[in-house]
């Protein structure tokens, strides 16, 4: 890959002198759907799959970016000056997101956010003081809810710290890239996806506390299974779906919640302590809302549970409940994800399936049983065209590690 990147580097910059390669992942969550911002746990993974980019230093000022994926964009050029006055973020609701914004974000955010700020600056003067030439090239499908914009925002602030000497961790990339997705981009995500994508580690899933930032690798032990992606192929654009508005209602309900109980977020509470105060929450809607995100924290804690006593049939129950739940509940499946993962349930050699990330079309998550998957793929893929006229695409994943330079 590397190779193949430098030389395209070349066809698009004229020569490749001075550029090194840089690759961030993707990554998928098993369980812990929606719990992010809800100050619950989430278990994802990083993937094989990422965002690869060759990027260098320029003398100048200049930004130039390309992406491989989106040839027809050619190339576009701008300026470190005019990015980091950052006009574009604070009208970001008035304008059409362009790829673009995602670098673009991360550098804003490095130069604009007080904390940030402090890290690259040195002496009084800014480290991020030249341009850069970046070429992308990312093998993840966009909009599938793989992470894609994760991917490019910690790849962008990784090849920065690298690029620059700047002293930043990767737990603060992390940080860094959630913030430019929320400010710049204008998508009120949770810390999951920039996290998982920072952290990843081969072989491992991540448990995190999304409250304290307190996290945990365990080791994927699937033995014969497999991690199995089904993609819908209906795009899931998390700015204009109703992504923040759950988040919204979430905060709504917890906010009648404290009429009756002391809790910081929903994750605070238990099954039990949910039951005794439901009622303060008086809309029958917002309740189920935050229903979901409760009993999807206690079951993200017992899957991890399950996982360390060997029990995957537990875990892929609790996967499956977790569909339930964001199906009835809190309402982000859809006809392409229920079917995917109600055909999957019917499958022999399926431990568990569910959908994974914001929901709204993109993917499902399945472990399958390594000798089953070629039927796994033909039966759903078929029921899948049948039901809905589109053609899903199957990936059978392993896991990866975090960003580095290749
Ligand atoms: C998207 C967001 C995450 C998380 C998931 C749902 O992927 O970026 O922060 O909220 O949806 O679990």
């Amino acid at each position: 890959m590397r190779g193949e990147l430098l030389n395209r580097f070349k066809e698009v910059y004229g020569d490749a002198e001075g550029a090194d390669v840089f690759f961030a992942p993707g990554r998928v969550n098993l369980i812990g759907e929606h719990t992010d911002y809800n100050g619950g746990h989430v278990f994802p993974c990083a993937l094989e799959i990422g965002t690869y980019a060759a990027a260098r230093l320029r003398d100048d000022r200049k930004l130039r970016f390309y992406s491989a994926n989106f040839p027809e964009a050619g190339v576009t050029e701008t300026s470190l000056d005019d990015v980091v006055s950052g006009e574009n973020a604070v009208d970001y609701k008035n304008r059409k997101l362009m790829w673009t914004d995602y670098p673009k974000g991360i550098i804003w955010t490095f130069t604009q956010n007080p904390h940030y700020k402090k890290l690259v600056k040195k002496d009084g003067k800014l480290l991020i003081d030249r341009g850069m030439d970046i070429l992308y090239y990312g093998t993840i499908p966009n909009g599938s809810g793989l992470s894609s914009s994760a991917s490019i925002e910690v790849l962008t602030a990784y090849i920065i710290k690298e690029l620059y000497n700047i002293d930043i961790s990767l737990k603060d990339i992390a940080l860094l890239s959630q913030y430019a997705e929320n400010k710049y981009v204008g998508v009120n995500c949770g810390i999951m996806d920039q996290f998982a994508v920072a952290m990843g580690k081969k072989n491992h899933a991540i448990f995190l506390d999304t409250s304290t930032l307190h996290f945990e690798y365990a080791p994927l032990n699937l033995g014969e299974y497999k991690i199995v992606i089904a993609n819908t192929n209906k795009r899931r654009g998390l700015g204009d779906s109703k992504y923040n508005e759950r988040r919204s209602q979430c905060e709504e309900a917890l906010r009648r919640l404290h009429a009756v109980v002391d809790a910081d977020t929903l994750g605070d509470l238990t099954g039990e302590e949910f039951e005794t105060y439901k009622d303060a929450i008086k809309d029958e809607t917002l309740t189920r809302r935050a229903r979901h995100a409760v009993y999807e924290n206690q079951r993200t804690i017992d899957a991890v549970e399950a996982l360390k006593a060997d029990d995957l049939q537990r875990f892929g129950r609790l996967m499956n409940e977790s569909h339930i739940s964001l199906r009835d509940d809190y309402e982000v499946t859809g006809i392409e994800l229920d079917t995917l993962v109600e055909a999957a349930w019917k499958q022999e050699g399926v431990i568990g399936a569910r959908m994974t990330g914001a929901g709204f079309g993109g993917c499902t998550v399945n472990i399958v049983h390594r000798d089953y998957i070629d039927a796994f793929e033909k039966n759903v893929g078929s029921v899948y065209s049948e039901r809905t006229g589109l053609k899903a695409d199957f990936y059978a994943v392993d896991v990866g590690g975090g960003p580095c330079r290749l």
